[in-house]
């Protein structure tokens, strides 16, 4: 579904992701791990256009997005940071990207799973962190698309929050949808991912199962598995 060729880009001297190679099939949950600072988001980003790649393709269902942009409509994404208008109610914002997008959505069971009723009034730039992390998720949950692509979903939720999710995740991927999924916190990524992609030093440094990777670290911890390829120690 997803075809990486040899993906460059650097911003001003610092080069980010050096001939990333890469393919996604369809269907599963694929973590995108690596270090702070190691790309992931860039790579996200290139994915949905939002960065423009110095070198490199990509292809989306064989078809090549460079100079595309109608693709987009059947990616639902959430953004690490959400920049929401502080100055509009929750209500508001999610009428309005219903209306932007103007394809079928279902939001009030979403908003009701994470009991986000007594906030539909408030102001955004009046929610707490973990408040506006739900409604970036409503937002994201809302419409019906093939590829999920979640930056850092379980930022700031709480432990009934983060069982919504990993609930909503596994709901979606019954249906056959694909998503991506970086995460810092090994736990989370450990319980949902199919399969692992790790980044360091702008390229792919591991791509396989998490029985794949504790052999090749023979480290049956996950978190010290991790920690071990991190640590090129491998
Ligand atoms: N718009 C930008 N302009 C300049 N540099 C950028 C820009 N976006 C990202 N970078 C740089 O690219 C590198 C990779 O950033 P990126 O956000 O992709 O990392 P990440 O793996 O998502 O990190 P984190 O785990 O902290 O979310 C960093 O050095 C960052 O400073
Ligand atoms: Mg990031």
């Amino acid at each position: 579904m997803i075809q990486i060729q040899e993906l460059h880009k650097r911003f001003s001297k610092n080069k980010v992701l050096i001939g990333v190679d890469l393919e996604i099939q369809n269907g599963g949950i694929y973590a995108i791990l690596g270090p702070n600072g190691s790309g992931k988001t860039t790579l996200i980003k290139a994915i949905l256009g939002m960065v423009l790649p110095n070198k490199g393709k990509i292809h989306l269902n064989q078809k090549d997005i460079k100079n595309q942009w109608k693709y987009r409509e059947n990616i639902e994404y959430l953004p690490q940071i959400a920049n929401f208008p502080g100055n509009l109610k929750v209500s508001e914002l999610i009428k309005m990207i219903i209306d932007l997008r103007s394809k079928p959505s279902s939001s009030d069971e979403l908003i009701q799973r994470f009991g986000l009723e007594p906030f539909l009034d408030k102001k955004l730039n009046t929610l707490s962190g973990g408040t506006k992390q739900k409604v970036n998720l409503v937002l994201t949950f809302m419409f019906d698309s093939p590829l999920i692509i979640l930056d850092e979903p379980t930022t700031g939720l709480d432990p009934i929050a983060l069982l919504t999710l990993k609930e909503l995740i596994a709901q979606e991927k019954k249906k056959g949808k694909t998503f991506l999924i970086t995460s810092h916190i090994m736990q989370f990524v450990e319980e949902v991912a199919d399969e692992i992609v790790y980044l360091l030093e702008g390229q792919i440094y591991f791509k396989g199962t998490i029985e794949e990777l504790q052999n090749l670290t023979h480290k049956t911890n996950f978190e010290h598995a991790i920690a071990a390829l991190t640590a090129q120690n491998v």
